[in-house]
């Protein structure tokens, strides 16, 4: 019988693979048998890809370029890459949304039945719901100078840019799983709590240690580790999670269950 795990004859694409959750991915789907995987990154990873293609996320050119240079089939599109609000806003909604987005549609056409295009959220994205009649407006904008403009135009939305773009990858992946099934195609985003990362820091800085290692606190009393989320976006991009689409998975250790159910004691969370 046929591992369902097992990547053996699949083409896939990851971005953001220099460090952190992509680097661990690019080991995990190595040692189960990726045919091919190419890397899309502003910096040389030296993880076991097959191929690099230097690509800045944010820049709608040089993504067309790695599209047209990365052809088909791919099987499977592992949309990584991701940057903190030290970078500013707009940079943020580029790297984490625009270009997500725009490598997404270009390379759709090269995604065969069975395969799937997975996103590595965040929980910080789960206050979607207070903005999803905008965040659908923005996604219905098809041209990257006005998706800049609108996102531009919308600072009390936008805020810092990191929530507000992880709450549009959440959106994006219910919202466009309707029609990418009817070719069989699947998309759904794993949705972390804090992980032990370089982007960690970045994180302490934005939004204060005190409130990352409380959210730490709250869930496991421990940040997650990339290998333990790299094994999240394996599964779901395996052919193990095949009826698992339009779906945002939390990995978070309870955290978010835990705000729902009223278990969390907010009365501890530190003031942002
Ligand atoms: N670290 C956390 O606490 C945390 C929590 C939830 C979600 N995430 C998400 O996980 C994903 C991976 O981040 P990570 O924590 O592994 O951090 P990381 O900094 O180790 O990885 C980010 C990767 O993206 C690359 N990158 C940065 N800017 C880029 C650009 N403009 N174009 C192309 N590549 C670029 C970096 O070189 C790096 O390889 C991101 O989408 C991030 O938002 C992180």
């Amino acid at each position: 019988m046929t591992n369902p795990m097992s990547y053996a004859g699949k083409r896939v694409v990851v971005t953001g693979c220099y460090s952190g959750v992509g680097e661990a991915l690019v080991h995990l789907l190595s040692d189960l048998g990726a045919d091919e995987i190419i890397g899309l990154d502003i910096k040389e990873p030296t993880c076991p890809i097959t191929r690099y293609i230097h690509c800045d996320m944010g820049d709608p050119d040089a993504i067309d370029a790695a599209a047209a240079e990365i052809g088909g089939p791919v099987h499977v599109l592992f949309n990584n890459a991701g940057i903190a609000a030290n970078l500013g806003a707009i940079n943020v909604m580029k790297v984490n949304v625009f270009g997500l987005v725009r490598l997404t549609q270009a390379l759709s056409d090269h995604i065969p039945q069975g395969g799937a295009i997975i996103n590595t959220a965040s929980i910080a994205g789960m206050n979607w719901p207070a903005h999803q009649e905008e965040i659908m407006e923005l996604l219905s904008i098809d041209d990257w100078d006005k998706q800049v403009a609108w996102a531009e135009e919308k600072p009390e939305i936008v805020a810092d840019g990191y929530m507000f773009s992880k709450e549009c990858v959440q959106i994006l992946t219910m919202l466009r799983a309707k029609d990418l099934i009817k070719k069989k195609v699947r998309i759904a985003s794993a949705c972390p709590a804090p992980i032990d990362t370089p982007l960690l820091p970045d994180f302490r800085e934005t939004m204060g240690e005190a409130m990352i290692d409380w959210t730490a606190h709250e869930a496991t009393g421990e940040y997650v580790q990339p290998s333990e989320v790299a094994n999240l976006l394996a599964y779901l991009g395996s052919d193990a999670a095949s009826y698992i689409s339009g779906t945002n998975v939390n990995i978070d250790g309870g955290f978010q269950g835990g705000v729902i159910t009223g278990q969390i004691d907010f009365s501890t969370m530190p003031a942002a």
